[in-house]
């Protein structure tokens, strides 16, 4: 467990990601996402998130009912508001209008009182962001949320919407939720740096690479036909799977036999090991895939794997960090400079 951004509220190390509830083409029925939830919670679990967006509302739904047999109180429930849930132009994005809306019908399908972090799922170009930081505040006022916190915004957006954020009378953003595993560290340039100096708290989405860091794929040249990484080929292709991934893939296989673990433990590991960090999400679609995923918060990497792995598929951070890793080390005593 760990304190989400700077709150008094801890979250467990694994955040259940609900993705895959209801999700007919490459997620699980009710029933299964029952027993996805009721075992993560078994286990300690105490942080579980969902979206409206996630299989069209229904993933809330689904989550709703299965709350109502485990105590609320005891967990940690975050959703999210911005993507289209109507055609009409003001049902979607960050306006006060929508972002009331959807928290309400969130709280519906939910089927509980509040929402305990509530997250902007992108930025909206057309929104002012005082409007929806203002929107937010009135929600935490109103008690039907707790916490506010942002998801897919670049860093400099992190920076605004805080200010905004405290401008409105809350105390700030507590969370980022961010794309982030061994294959793509974007978020190291810019938006991670963001949130720590900004108190946020990270929670990484993703961070099996949406299966491919499983090491499913070993050994194909294609996904097989149905799969997730085939009905999502045109997304999830490009982004994850290249010669440089498939060669990480092998690497951690071995690094996985060596440590008598999953490579998907190995994945997650290397993600909660990351300064910065606080929960990690992974998603499942069936209940074995669960278990070596809670193992990943207990296993702790050996120095060398860490620094093998961190060194595998690096961030480039490019300009202007190359420019401040050479002037900026001959401008100041090199202990006030953080390693490129
Ligand atoms: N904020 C955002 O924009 C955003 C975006 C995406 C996701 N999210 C959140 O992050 C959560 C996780 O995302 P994700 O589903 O992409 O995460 P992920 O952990 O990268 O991928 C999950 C998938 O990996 C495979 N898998 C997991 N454990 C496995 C195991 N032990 N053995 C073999 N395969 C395994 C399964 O794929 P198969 O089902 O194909 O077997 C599973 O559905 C979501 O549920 C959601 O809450 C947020």
């Amino acid at each position: 467990m760990k304190p989400l951004g700077r709150t008094g509220i801890s979250v467990s190390d694994m955040c259940l990601g609900t993705m895959t509830f209801g999700n007919d083409a490459w997620g699980c029925d009710a029933a299964e996402s029952r027993k996805l939830t009721d075992a993560f919670i078994e286990a300690g679990g105490n942080f579980i998130d969902t979206a409206d967006l996630y299989a069209k509302t229904v993933s809330e739904s689904i989550l709703g009912d299965i709350l109502q047999d485990h105590d609320r109180d005891a967990l940690v429930v975050a959703t999210k508001c911005w993507f289209p849930q109507a055609d009409p132009p003001n049902a979607r994005g960050l306006s006060r209008r929508h972002i009331i809306a959807a928290c309400e019908d969130s709280l519906r399908r939910l089927k509980t009182d509040y929402i305990d972090l509530y997250q902007f799922h992108g930025p909206d170009p057309y929104t002012p962001l005082d409007e929806s930081l203002a929107a937010m505040a009135d929600l935490i006022g109103s008690g039907k949320v707790r916490y506010a916190g942002l998801s897919n915004f670049h860093g400099w957006q992190v920076v605004q919407a805080n200010e905004a954020a405290k401008r409105s009378g809350m105390t700030g953003l507590i969370s980022g939720q961010y794309l982030y595993n061994l294959l793509r560290r974007d978020i190291e340039r810019d938006i991670l740096p963001a949130c720590q100096s900004e108190g946020l708290g990270v929670i990484c989405w993703s961070p099996l690479a949406s299966g491919f860091l499983s090491g499913k794929y070993r050994g194909m040249d294609k996904p097989p036909e149905g799969s997730r990484f085939d009905q999502m080929g045109k997304v999830l292709l490009p982004r994850f799977w290249n010669e440089k991934t498939v060669a990480l893939v092998e690497r951690m296989a071995a690094m996985a036999e060596e440590l008598d673990e999953s490579i998907v433990a190995v994945a997650l590991a290397w993600c909660l090991a990351q300064p910065g960090v606080t929960s990690v999400i992974a998603g499942a679609s069936k209940l074995s895939h669960l278990e070596p995923q809670i193992r990943a918060a207990e296993l702790t990497l050996p120095d060398a794997m860490l620094t093998e792995l961190n060194e595998a598929i690096p961030c480039d951070k490019g300009y202007p960090d190359d420019w401040f890793q050479v002037a900026g080390k001959g401008t100041f005593p090199t202990e006030h400079i953080r390693e490129a």
